[in-house]
C-alpha cells in the first residue's frame, strides 16, 4: 500500500489540517503521508491574540516546529475572517484604528511564522445569499467595499515573496464561483494575489457535482493562478441529515469511497495547475464535522476512528 505522498509525488503536495489537541495521536501517519500541513486553528486571530492585543504563539509554534523539523511545509491560515475573530470587540473600533489593528496583526503574525509556504490572507469574503457579492463583515463595514484590495496590498508589502491566497468554500456552486472569480480577478489586476484556495468541503452532496468541480478548476486556472485545495473533506452522512456514521449502509460507505476516488481523479487530471491538496483533518475521530454542525458523528477523511486507512484511502492511492 502506498502512502499518500508517495502516490502523489508526481502530481501535487498532499496535506492535512492538524491541531495541538490531537496531532500526537497520529504523528506517524502525518510523517508518512503528508508533505504540507495547515494549523486547523492555531494561527487564527482568536487563537494567537486576545482582546487586550496580547499575543501568545505557543500553540501555533508547537505545530509549526513539529512540521518544519520533520521536513513538512506549513500553509499559513488565516489573517482576515469573520470567524475565530473577536468581531464584537473589533466592531467598537473606529475605521482607522481597525486598519491599524489588522495591519499590525498581519505584520506580527507573518513575522512570527516566516517559513510558511503561503498565506490564506482572506477567508470566505463572498456572500452566500443569492444576488449578493461581498459578505457583510466588520472588515467590510469599517474598511469599505474595497477592503480586500487594501488587505492584500498590505500583505504583499510585508511579505513580498510569500504566495498570497484567497480562500473560500462552495467554490463548485456556479453562482458562488462567479463571485469568487470576480474578487480574485480584481486582486489579480492589482497584481497582489498568487493563488486561489478551493476549500473543498463536500458536505451536502446535492450541491456538489464533479462536472462543476471540473468547470471551477478550469475557470480558476484560466486566471493564471495556482490552485490550492485547502480543506478537503467529504461528509458521510451529509451534514444536512440527523444520521450518524454508525447508521451508514455498505452502499453509502462505497459511494463515499467512490466519490473520493472520482474527486482525486479530477485533481490528477489538472495537476499542473494544482499546488497542493490538503485534507481538513487526518482521521475521523477528530474531524470538525463531528462537532461543527449538529454534533452528529461523521466519516469525512481517509483514516478511520482507529487511524486505519479506509476504503476511500484505497481509491485515492490506487490508480
Ligand atoms: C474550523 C475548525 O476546523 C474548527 O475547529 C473551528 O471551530 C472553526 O473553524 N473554513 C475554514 C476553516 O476556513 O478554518 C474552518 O475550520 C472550517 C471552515
Amino acid at each position: 500500500m502506498k502512502t499518500l505522498k508517495e502516490a502523489y509525488k508526481d502530481y501535487f503536495k498532499i496535506g492535512a489540517a492538524i491541531n495541538v489537541g490531537s496531532y500526537k495521536s497520529y504523528e506517524q501517519i502525518i510523517k508518512d503521508n503528508f508533505n504540507t500541513i495547515t494549523c486547523e486553528n492555531e494561527m487564527k486571530y482568536s487563537f494567537v491574540c486576545d482582546t487586550s492585543e496580547h499575543y501568545d504563539f505557543s500553540r501555533g509554534d508547537e505545530l509549526y516546529n513539529f512540521a518544519l523539523s520533520n521536513g513538512i511545509e506549513v500553509r499559513g491560515h488565516n489573517f482576515v475572517w469573520h470567524q475565530c475573530t473577536p468581531v464584537d470587540y473589533l466592531a467598537t473600533f473606529e475605521p482607522d484604528a481597525l486598519w491599524q489593528r489588522i495591519t499590525e496583526h498581519i505584520k506580527l503574525v507573518s513575522g512570527h511564522f516566516p517559513k510558511v509556504s503561503c498565506w490564506d490572507v482572506l477567508n470566505e469574503a463572498i456572500d452566500d445569499k443569492h444576488g449578493e457579492y461581498l459578505r457583510d463583515t466588520v472588515w467590510r463595514q469599517k474598511l469599505g467595499d474595497d477592503y480586500y484590495i487594501k488587505v492584500f496590498s498590505y500583505a504583499r508589502e510585508v511579505m513580498p515573496h510569500t504566495p498570497l491566497i484567497y480562500n473560500d468554500y462552495n467554490e463548485f456552486i456556479p453562482s458562488k464561483r462567479e463571485n469568487i472569480i470576480r474578487l480574485v480577478k480584481d486582486l489579480k489586476e492589482h497584481g497582489i494575489i498568487d493563488g486561489v484556495g478551493m476549500q473543498g468541503h463536500i458536505n451536502v452532496p446535492e450541491v456538489f457535482s464533479l462536472d462543476e468541480l471540473r468547470r471551477t478548476i478550469e475557470a480558476f486556472a484560466a486566471l493564471d493562478l495556482k490552485l490550492h485545495v485547502t480543506e478537503l473533506d467529504i461528509s458521510c452522512p451529509p451534514i444536512n441529515t440527523d444520521r450518524t456514521a454508525d447508521d451508514l449502509t455498505p452502499a453509502e460507505i462505497e459511494a463515499h469511497a467512490k466519490l473520493y476516488g472520482d474527486v482525486f481523479a479530477i485533481y490528477r487530471e489538472y495537476a499542473k495547475h494544482i499546488e497542493s491538496v490538503t485534507l481538513w483533518g487526518v482521521a475521523d475521530d477528530t474531524t470538525w464535522l463531528n462537532y461543527a454542525f449538529n454534533g452528529k458523528k461523521r466519516n469525512a477523511l481517509l483514516f478511520d476512528r482507529d487511524h486505519k486507512p479506509n476504503e476511500a484511502y484505497l481509491r485515492v492511492t490506487e490508480f
